[in-house]
């Protein structure tokens, strides 16, 4: 079958987003405020939580099902860290052939769903040398090499404004909160610069050395459409790579996505604690009286 669903076609998306939202409503009295998307081989996250509701993707209407391995491709609303929270067990991608609009149609969804914050994971290449081979890495910002953007197109103002500002979409306040539960964990993380190719192949050590030149210190295939998407819709952004491996030409040998798949199974149980002390967090955040951006100095 073909990977394109009626995300992609001409029409009234924002109706289908919330004809999606509305038959994940009816399937929880959960009303989170957060979302987590997993990446690569992290999936096992939401596999542990308590009551928690699971659907498919294959039963959500109009939502893309994930073909790449290590995603399951299941939403499961559940508590996590003591706070309600919709996890999606996978996410679909450029290179499976799906459209830029059909990869953010969840985000979409999640808006509906009443989502203000999401924690965006995915598995990355190294290209900082100072990054080790299963490394937590927070994003700080992102370069776009998709080539396109999931926002061209005729704009629904209902999802958003034609221009999106970016430069804050990255929350300095939920680096903070990931560094800080990080050091009270004594997880070591690192912050850095995503770069964003289409994939499926891995890069060159040419490309990677080019990446390197251009600022980036992460390359991977996913997230940047997603975080485009959020801005959009006015949520906000915690960004996670793991460094399942070194980018190519670092290492002299070639990378495989078994490897990527297994270091993403090594750094789960620190991953995971790390997911559910930053959640009550970013929850907190979400519920103070004053404008968060305000009150944790986001616009400085
Ligand atoms: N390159 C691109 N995407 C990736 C890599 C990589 O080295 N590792 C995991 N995802």
């Amino acid at each position: 079958m073909s990977p394109r669903s009626a995300a992609g076609k001409s029409g009234d998306e924002f109706a289908r987003a919330e004809h999606a939202a509305k038959f994940i409503r009816a399937r929880t009295k959960l009303r989170p405020k957060i979302a987590l998307v997993l990446g690569s081989g992290l999936g096992g996250f939401a596999d542990g939580m308590q009551g928690a509701a699971r659907l498919d993707y294959a039963k959500i209407p109009y939502f893309p099902r994930s073909t790449a391995i290590g995603h399951a491709g299941r939403l499961v609303l559940g508590n996590a860290g003591g706070v309600p929270v919709a996890v999606m067990q996978g996410r679909v991608h450029f290179y499976e052939g799906y459209s830029q609009r059909e990869v953010i149609f969840p985000m979409r969804v999640l808006a509906r769903l009443g989502i203000r914050a999401v924690i965006l994971t995915n598995a990355a290449g190294g290209i900082n040398r100072e990054y080790k081979q299963g490394c937590l890495v927070v994003l700080r910002d992102h370069i776009n090499l998709q080539g396109t953007n999931p926002l061209i197109g005729a704009n629904d103002s209902r999802f958003g404004v034609r221009f999106p500002d970016l430069t804050q979409v990255y929350a300095k306040a939920y680096q903070k909160f990931a560094l800080e539960e990080g050091k009270r964990l004594g997880v070591e993380i690192a912050q850095g610069v995503y770069a964003a190719l289409t994939g499926p192949s891995y890069e060159t050590p040419a490309e990677i050395r080019y990446l390197r030149t251009i600022g980036a210190d992460l390359v991977g295939m996913s997230t940047v459409p997603e975080v485009i998407a959020a801005a959009h819709l006015g949520i906000r952004v915690l960004g996670i790579s793991c460094v399942t491996n070194m980018a190519a030409g670092i290492l002299d040998q070639p990378i495989t996505a078994e490897e990527v798949l297994e270091t993403g199974e090594r750094v789960k149980g620190q991953f995971m604690a790390l997911l559910n002390a930053v959640f009550p967090r970013i929850a907190a955040e979400l519920s103070a009286p004053i404008a968060p951006s305000k009150a944790l100095g986001d616009a400085t």
